[in-house]
């Protein structure tokens, strides 16, 4: 979604809040902007449609330069992506606000706004908000006090910056629904939308709480909340190395993530040579949950929803316990029956995603016994209110398409698997034979990442595609509706999933030349099926592409070409095969020149509904 970056400082933060833009960049991409106060110049502004790219030439040509500032990356909801549109949005030429986040009542209030004399230069949600903060200026309330009396009106989500001439070492901000996090720095302060952005010029942040108001200025940092009551939100020194931003030798941020997974998974399996050690990376609380736990329901959405459906046959085949899988948009407004003793799951990568916290939040007292977040940003509002946390250890993930946050989600997963199974009487051979499987993950990885040449030369074949079948059954079946997403996102192919058994029932209809069948890790019988269908249109140009163990004798033959993929644990299988759907995904980008890493209409973390 859109991105966040503010300063009060007592130096020049120009070129702070452009790297923390860029930093940011990958979460919206539609336009740019951003506000500076020049104690001799006022309040400065550059907005531009596009890229932050675009925003940076602007900067250059017609330098400003300030102490107080604020910044953003805009991912369009209300109003296309253009100048006008792009924040900060500003009123009576005296404050400059940025937004994150929809404001449902927005058209109310516009109304209101425009019956008293306003003027809209937009037709965002986001504009309203200035005005009705330069109301309360105007009207002699301090911009702290202007900006509670705004939020009081607002209905929706947001996370919010502004500034305002006659404040000029401030920055307010407010949070409700969407993340911000102050940096604490040195005789300066910055907000940011995610930590990220700030990691150049901090480790010491605060981690605003839902509905938490917020003056920054370069010597100090006031909370309040809604109400105006003042508290204190504890500062949390981040730990972890800088987060690498950086492409190094790579193109692409997913060629680097897809090649960091053998290290990712290494770190999210660090220490788990034990069942018990399994069990304590969901934290110490976890013993007393899982010994009550009869069911789980998964909610996620989008890639993490795929690493749900994986699990699912997981938790039933190997542990032999219920679970049910949903996508959180759906789950969040459906009337349900809940089994008693069930662990709601929620699956996220940024731990940020509107639905899935929403989900959560939804859940009505005593629907569930515990709830349980597989999150890859530590403090995010996720990992804050679920009961018990497991932390993947993927590290920063940039590319707008899920990589190395999905395959170690899966691990997080099977981790969860063998917790719950050795409780419901799993073999000990069967939970050390995980456990080795899982030690081992990230070598058939690596072993998988050195077929990414004769991946290369294979998606040759889709680039004039406009269509594309992907085909698996049982635990494959996701994996091949991953592939499909993955495909489609990044390459803008229409690209689509099917259980293979499902191929004859109306699939196989759109079989020709122009629709390449991709089969995932078939065994014996599903190839020969697959063999028989394809021989009722190899006359019409049917093509198979097959990704499949090479000690599974299958050969390569007219229209049939087969990937020998590495002979790895049949639990490993889901994790090695999606890396190798990951690189064919990304070669069909690369050659057919897409933004790889920056698809269009798409962002990485969905922060409105
Ligand atoms: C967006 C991203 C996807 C991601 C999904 C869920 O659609 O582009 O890559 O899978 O959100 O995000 P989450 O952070 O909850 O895993």
């Amino acid at each position: 979604m859109c991105g966040i970056v503010a300063a009060a400082a007592r130096r020049e933060v120009s070129e702070i809040l452009l790297e923390g833009l860029r930093r940011l960049e990958y979460r919206g991409y539609d336009s740019a902007g951003m506000a500076l106060i020049n104690e001799q110049r006022g309040l400065q502004i550059h907005k531009r449609n596009g890229k932050v790219k675009e925003l940076e030439a602007a900067q250059l040509q017609e330098p400003f330069y300030g102490s107080t500032g604020i910044a953003h990356t805009r991912w369009a909801t209300h109003g296309k992506p253009s100048q006008e549109n792009a924040h900060p949005h500003t009123s009576g030429q005296r404050l400059a606000l940025v937004h994150n986040g929809i404001i449902e009542n927005h058209a109310a209030l516009r109304k209101e706004l425009i019956d008293v004399g306003y003027e809209m230069a937009s037709v965002t949600d986001t504009e309203v908000i200035a005005h009705l903060l330069h109301q309360h200026l105007q009207a002699g309330a301090s911009l702290m006090q202007a900006m509670q009396k705004t939020v009081a009106r607002l209905e929706g989500a947001y996370a919010l910056a502004a500034i305002d001439v006659e404040y000029p070492d401030t920055v307010v901000g407010a949070r409700k629904g969407s993340p911000l996090v102050v940096g604490v720095g040195i005789g300066e302060n910055f907000l940011a939308s995610d930590q990220m952005a700030l990691r150049q010029v901090t480790d010491r942040f605060i981690y605003l709480e839902e509905g938490d108001l917020v003056e920054i200025t370069p010597g100090a940092v006031q909370v309040c909340t809604l109400e105006g009551e003042s508290v204190e939100r504890p500062t949390k020194r981040i730990q972890e190395a800088l987060e690498t931003s950086e492409l190094g030798d790579f193109d692409h941020y997913m060629m680097k993530e897809i090649f960091e997974q053998p290290v990712a998974l290494e770190a999210t399996l660090a220490g788990a040579t034990t069942v018990q050690d399994v069990e304590d990376s969901f934290g110490n609380a976890a013993a007393g949950v899982f010994d009550r736990v009869t069911n789980v329901q998964i909610v996620a959405c989008g890639t993490s929803y795929h690493a749900g459906m994986v699990a699912r046959y997981w938790l039933e085949e190997i542990a032999g316990i219920s679970c049910e899988v949903e996508v959180a948009s759906e789950f969040r407004y459906r009337k349900r029956v809940q089994h008693e003793g069930t662990l709601l799951v929620a699956i996220s990568q940024s731990g940020e995603t509107a639905d899935t916290l929403a989900a959560l939040r939804n859940a009505t007292e005593g629907e569930f016994i515990g709830s349980l977040v597989v999150a890859n940003v530590d403090n995010s509002s996720l990992v804050r209110e679920c009961d018990l946390v497991f932390l993947t250890r993927a590290g920063a993930e940039i590319g707008v398409a899920s990589t190395k946050a999905f395959t170690t989600q899966l691990v997080a997963m099977l981790m969860l698997t063998l917790a719950l199974g050795r409780r419901r009487n799993m073999a000990e051979a069967r939970q050390l034979e995980i456990i080795q499987a899982l030690q081992d993950l990230p070598h058939y990885v690596r072993q998988t990442l050195e077929l990414n040449s004769a991946i290369q030369t294979l998606s040759e074949a889709f680039i004039p595609k406009r269509h594309a079948l992907f085909l698996g059954r049982g635990i494959q079946y996701p994996i091949a509706m991953e592939g499909a997403l993955k495909l489609k996102e990044i390459s803008y192919i229409h690209a689509e999933a099917y259980p293979a058994g499902e191929l004859k029932h109306g699939p196989l209809a759109l079989v020709d030349d122009d629709m390449p069948v991709v089969a995932v890790a078939p065994n014996d019988e599903l190839l020969e099926k697959l063999k028989s269908n394809l021989e009722e249109v190899r006359s019409r140009g049917g093509e198979l592409f097959v990704f499949a163990d090479r000690e599974a004798g299958f050969a390569t033959e007219d229209r049939v070409t087969v990937l020998p993929m590495p002979h790895c644990p049949e639990v490993l299988k889901p994790i090695v095969y999606t890396v190798a759907l990951q690189l064919l995904s990304y070669h069909v980008a690369l050659q057919k020149g897409t933004d790889v890493d920056k698809p269009r209409n798409l962002a990485k973390s969905v922060t409105v509904e």
